[in-house]
């Protein structure tokens, strides 16, 4: 990254996370607002449109260059939770840094609010979750949410009540919130960047990589307090390289690879219908299974005597199911199987595009 570029980005990405002092200004107009149960505006309407996108990252007076994004299109509606997915340096951060009006674009539109990323009036709507957010760590988290507070020109009363509310919305336990941050897991510690993100009441809200490094556990969490923050009305744009958490909790998915759309669509668009399927049969006799064996049709019996069926298509479902009802078995359970995000992903790259 060129010196000037890298500075300036650094800048604004602290401004904007409300670690400027500069902020203070422009945000306290939106101090009077109370912290809204539904965001204004209507659910499905689009409130960012990037239109064939490019990035180049090129050094000063330099004709080479790094092309990040290679035109991108992609909306997102109001009231969803917007994936963004695709490996590391597939160009996500560069896209929400286009859309926060941190680097401009070597190409292309964006609009957030149906206007440019730079207006004033756009940057009071949102919110913003950073790659590995940092926080003073000697602070507890109710200090921190002040300290943001102040930034927005909050009164007292204000700060402490927005700061309860948050932590509240991101399920930190009390007794959590009074230890110095320093002693937080790193999943209690996004949690508080979660917060801090959201004290301005935004209406749509970016987070990169908000589950990545996270346990199990701290992972969960973080989901549930993302599911939290779209159940207030609010909208969210993901990304992330952790395609099983997107597929968890977004509602519509962009899949990116080396500043390139592979794929588009709601999570059940994508993975499709159930590929495969496992019938639990009982009161199947020896004679009959080994006549299953026959027509192909791949199976296992358990001790208890249940015996599944694996098929791979839903022809072949049919066929077993209907083989059960000759057999004077009965089936007890039937489990389908589509593909993860993940499959659906490393199809696509491997250019198998359907
Ligand atoms: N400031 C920069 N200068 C030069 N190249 C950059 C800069 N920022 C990102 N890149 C490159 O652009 C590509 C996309 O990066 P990024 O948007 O950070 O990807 P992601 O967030 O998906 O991991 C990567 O190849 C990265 O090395
Ligand atoms: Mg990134």
């Amino acid at each position: 990254m060129p010196q000037a570029e890298a500075t300036q980005e650094k800048i604004a990405t602290n401004a904007s996370n409300g670690h400027g002092a500069g902020d203070s200004g422009v945000n306290a107009v939106t101090s009077n607002a109370v912290l809204s149960e539904a965001a204004p505006g209507s659910a499905g309407e689009v409130i960012i449109q990037t239109n064939d996108l490019r990035k180049i990252y090129r050094a000063p007076f330099s004709r080479e260059g790094k092309t990040a994004l290679h035109g991108l299109t992609i909306d997102v509606k109001r009231g969803e939770i917007f994936g963004l997915v695709g490996p590391n340096g597939s160009g996500k951060t560069t896209t929400l840094k286009l859309l926060l009006g941190l680097i401009k674009p070597t190409a292309g539109e964006v609009s957030v609010f149906g206007r440019g990323p730079d207006d004033v009036a756009v940057k009071q709507r949102i919110g913003f979750l950073p790659d590995g957010p940092y926080f003073y760590d000697y602070l507890n988290s109710y200090e921190v949410l002040d300290f943001y507070g102040r930034l927005f020109g909050y009164s007292a009363d204000e700060r402490a009540r927005r700061s309860e509310a948050m932590l509240d919305m991101v399920a930190l336990n009390k007794a959590d919130r009074k230890r110095p941050i320093r002693t937080y897991s790193k999943g209690m510690m996004q949690r508080v960047g979660l917060a801090q993100s959201l004290l301005n009441d935004p209406e749509l809200l970016f987070l990169d990589e908000p589950t990545t490094g996270l346990d199990p556990i701290g992972a969960r969490q973080m989901k549930d307090a993302i599911l939290n923050v779209r159940a207030m009305g609010k909208t969210v744009l993901l990304c992330s390289h952790l395609l099983a958490d997107v597929q968890a909790i977004c509602d519509r998915v962009a899949i990116i690879s080396e500043g390139q759309l592979v794929k588009f669509g709601t999570v059940p668009e994508l993975v499709g219908p159930s590929q495969r399927f496992e019938v639990f049969a009982s009161g199947i006799a020896d004679s009959a299974l080994a006549e299953a064996s026959k027509k192909g049709y791949q199976h296992e019996k358990q001790p208890d005597g249940l015996v599944i069926f694996h098929t791979t298509s839903s022809e072949q479902l049919d066929d077993v199911l209907s083989f059960v009802r000759q057999s004077n078995g009965s089936t007890v359970d039937v489990k389908g199987y589509s593909e993860t995000l993940e499959d659906v992903f490393v199809r696509s790259v491997k250019g198998d595009g359907r």
